[in-house]
C-alpha cells in the first residue's frame, strides 16, 4: 500500500538521554509557529490518552523484567494509536506535526540497545506505517558522558534512563548509522554545544523548512 496522501509537514527530534530536546523543541516549535506554522507538538512513547498510559508502563522502573520484545511490541502499539488518532488528522488538516522521538528511536533504542533484529522492527514498522516517513528528522548528538551527566541532574531516573553507559553508547551508534542510511531526512544538531549555538542551528533549519515550503506554494 502507498504511504497515504497529506499536505502538512511532519517534523521528528530524535537523540539520546540529556541531548536537550524538550527546551529545544520548545523554541523549535516558537519560531515556527511565529512564521504561521499551525504547528501540533506531541512525543511518542504517548501522544494519545491510551499513548500515555502505554508510556507510563514502558517508563516505570518497576516494569523491570519487561521482555525487549514487548517493549517493541508496545512501542508500535502506542504509534498505531497515535498515528491514527493524533498524526495523520493534523496532517491531512494541513498541519504540521513536531513529533518529540518517533521510529528512529525504536532502531535506535529497541535495535542498537537492546539489540533487537533491525530486520524485525522494519517489519512491524511497514505494518504500522505502510510507508509513511517523517519529512525531516533533526537528531540532538551529543557524547554519552555529557547527555547522562545532565539527565542525572534531574533527580528520579525512568527505566530507560537507569541503563548502563554501553547501552546508550550503542543507541547512539545506532542514531548516526541511521543518519548516514538516511541523509535526505536527517539533519545533525552538535547538542554539545551552548544553548544559544543550538538554537542557531536550528534557526537554518526552521529557514530550511519555511524556504522550502514556499517553493512549494509557487509551484
Ligand atoms: P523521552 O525521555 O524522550 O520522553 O523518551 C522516553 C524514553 O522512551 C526514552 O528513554 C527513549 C525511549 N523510547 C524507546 O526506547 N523507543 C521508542 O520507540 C521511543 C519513541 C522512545
Amino acid at each position: 500500500m502507498n504511504a497515504p496522501v497529506y499536505s502538512g509537514r511532519f517534523i521528528t527530534l530524535e537523540g539520546g538521554e540529556g541531548a536537550g530536546k524538550s527546551t529545544n523543541a520548545a523554541y523549535f516549535a516558537e519560531q515556527l509557529e511565529a512564521a504561521g506554522i499551525r504547528l501540533r507538538v506531541t512525543r511518542e512513547p504517548g501522544g494519545t490518552r491510551l499513548g500515555e498510559r502505554i508510556r507510563e508502563l514502558l517508563l516505570d522502573p518497576e516494569s523491570d523484567g519487561m521482555h525487549a520484545d514487548t517493549e517493541l511490541l508496545l512501542m508500535f502499539a502506542a504509534r498505531a494509536q497515535h498515528l491514527n488518532e493524533v498524526i495523520l488528522p493534523a496532517l491531512q488538516a494541513g498541519e504540521w506535526v513536531l513529533c518529540d522521538r518517533f521510529t528512529d528511536a525504536t532502531y535506535a533504542y529497541q535495535g542498537g540497545g537492546r539489540g533487537i533484529d533491525m530486520q524485525r522492527i522494519a517489519e512491524l514498522e511497514t505494518w504500522v506505517q505502510q510507508g509513511f516517513q517523517p519529512d525531516m528528522t533533526i537528531l540532538f548528538d551529543l557524547p554519552v558522558e555529557t547527555g547522562l551527566a545532565r539527565a542525572g541532574e534531574r533527580g528520579a531516573l525512568d527505566r530507560f534512563e537507569q541503563e548502563q553507559k554501553s547501552f546508550f553508547t550503542a543507541v547512539r551508534e545506532a542514531y548516526l548509522q541511521r543518519a548516514k542510511q538516511y541523509p535526505g531526512r536527517f539533519r545533525i544538531i552538535d547538542a554539545a554545544k551552548q544553548l544559544d549555538d543550538v538554537q542557531r542551528q536550528l534557526d537554518t533549519l526552521v529557514d530550511e523548512l519555511l524556504t522550502t515550503q514556499n517553493v512549494e506554494r509557487t509551484r
